[in-house]
């Protein structure tokens, strides 16, 4: 009898094991974009990105596992299953919309001018038209460049690099998201050197991603989010990264 129990709950014990695997999902994120997602002095990946992966898991029950990958073919990672989500700072867009799924917004983050702080300060990016202006590869960053044919792109794949180049004038001004660069003009590496002009020039608003398609889980972030967003843990995490 007691060998027969015993039998029984291993076989249950495997069974278990190998219906209800505890599947991680990845997440990928481009970790060069402080606050949003970036890795510390401790090497650790951090950012509000993170904790908002983070509490949109505990709300939803989910079991993540965080991946830094560079921001050229982040999306294409995600439509060949490489992750599950993607979570790093990514306007929602027409465009994008076609190719994959965005969950509910979550911060509006503008782009934004950074010049050498000796500039005047009504630049504006028209200015810099026969001139370098610096801009992540393939971000709505660049896409605001480019629309003015008469300034000169010079894409990054790590936006870092893009402030290295303003100090150095390799380039004359970046474009950016508000909220990193405000972070990258406190950097003390650039603090005093690089300063924001004007107002944001778009409206966008970012969204975390998944597979065209996926809407399992999609669902599950967007009830999370709505969670997340009426028990205030959504402002607690602006107020915390986003100053
Ligand atoms: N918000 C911009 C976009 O979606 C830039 C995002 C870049 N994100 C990053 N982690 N490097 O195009």
């Amino acid at each position: 009898m007691k060998k027969l129990i015993l039998t029984t709950l291993a076989v249950a014990a495997l069974f278990s094991a190998c219906t209800a695997p505890a599947k991680k999902l990845i997440v990928a994120q481009d970790t060069t974009f402080p606050p949003m997602e970036f890795i510390n002095d401790a090497k650790e990946q951090v950012g509000f990105d993170v904790d908002l992966m983070k509490a949109v898991a505990k709300e939803a029950k989910l079991d993540l596992e965080f991946k830094s990958v560079s921001w050229d073919g982040i999306f294409a990672g995600l439509a060949n299953s490489t992750y599950d989500i993607v979570a790093s700072s990514v306007t929602i867009t027409e465009d994008r919309q076609k190719e994959m799924d965005f969950s509910t917004p979550y911060v509006n983050a503008g782009q934004v001018l950074v010049v050498l702080a000796d500039n005047a300060k009504d630049m504006t990016l028209a200015d810099f038209a026969g001139r370098n202006v610096g801009a992540q590869v393939n971000t709505t960053g660049s896409m605001e460049v480019d629309k003015n044919k008469a300034i000169t792109l010079k894409a990054y794949d790590d936006i870092a690099l893009s402030f290295d180049d303003l100090i150095n004038n390799r380039v004359e001004a970046v474009v950016i998201d508000a909220p990193v660069a405000a972070q990258y003009v406190k950097n003390p590496k650039f603090a005093g050197k690089i300063k924001i002009v004007g107002d944001p020039m778009t409206s966008e608003f970012y969204g975390l991603v998944v597979k065209k398609g996926n809407k399992e889980l999609l669902d599950k972030i967007n009830a999370a989010l709505a969670t997340l967003s009426t028990n205030g843990t959504l402002d607690a995490l602006k107020a915390q990264w986003l100053k």
